[in-house]
């Protein structure tokens, strides 16, 4: 039976793809403050400030491309089972080729009723005023806002692939936004960890010792570094 690997990504993993981080440029994400366009407040106060800001996202994803660390980490499947759990609500790891991909912060190409959050469709180009659910009410953005809870299954799936891991990969990501951040603390003690992540050696991790490779460099380099190790030792 193949091995299980989790592979928890944040923004970081999708930087050199040309997405920016959320901490890295002074509080700012893409030139706004994160409560004014990620909060159900900001959604409120400005729906067309929200709307354009995530309609900005969505369009840039037809500009940027999978990059070598989601191609990596998709070219995983071929020797492991693979659950990839990531923050982000860009699509590079799907088109990178991830087939097991738990999006716990939403989806970019997705849009949900605001009077059913059940109610989800695709969606390709922008969303605007008026765009409305088959009940009649105004749509948003698929996306777990500030002070929003996340997809109870979601978690539960997430956790039980961390709970199987038999290797973990934390790639790009902070871990400072939780309950999301929790996730990789359900790995057991003889879990193999590798943290990805320029800022290593700062990060709070979920298990220590032995079985903890950090590597304090970009997600592409990372990424070959541990794919060349589970190589090398025969994982
Ligand atoms: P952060 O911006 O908090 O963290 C990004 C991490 O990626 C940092 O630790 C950086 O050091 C690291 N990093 C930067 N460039 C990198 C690179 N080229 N390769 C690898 N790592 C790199 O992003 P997240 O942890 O994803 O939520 O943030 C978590 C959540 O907070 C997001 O999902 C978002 C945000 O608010 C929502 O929008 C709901």
């Amino acid at each position: 039976m193949s091995k299980r690997i989790l592979v928890f990504s944040g923004a970081g993993v999708s930087a050199e793809s040309g997405v920016k981080t959320f901490r890295d440029y002074d509080g700012l994400w893409e030139n706004h403050r994160i409560e004014d366009v990620a909060t159900p407040e900001a959604w409120n106060r400005n729906q067309k400030l929200v709307l354009d800001f995530y309609n900005q996202r969505r369009r840039q994803l037809n500009e940027v491309f999978p990059n070598e660390a989601h191609i990596a980490i998709a070219g995983l499947e071929k020797n492991y089972h693979v659950d990839v759990v990531t923050q982000n609500v860009d699509d590079l790891h799907e088109r990178a080729g991830s087939t097991k991909v738990v999006h716990l912060h939403g989806e970019l190409k997705k849009v949900r009723s605001t009077s059913d959050k059940s109610l989800i469709y695709n969606w390709e180009g922008d969303l605007n005023a008026g765009d409305k659910c088959e009940l009649g009410s105004q749509l948003r953005p698929h996306i777990v806002w500030f002070g929003e809870a996340l997809n109870q299954d979601f978690l539960l799936s997430a956790k039980n692939a961390a709970e199987q891991a038999d290797i973990c990969i934390i790639v790009g990501t902070s871990l400072l936004v939780f309950p999301a951040a929790e996730i990789p603390f359900y790995i057991q003690q003889n879990c193999k960890l590798f943290v990805i992540d320029p800022k290593a050696n700062e990060l709070n991790l979920p298990i220590k010792g032995k079985n903890v490779f950090l590597i304090p460099k970009k997600a592409s380099a990372g990424m070959k570094e541990v794919v060349e190790w589970l190589r090398e030792n025969g994982q």
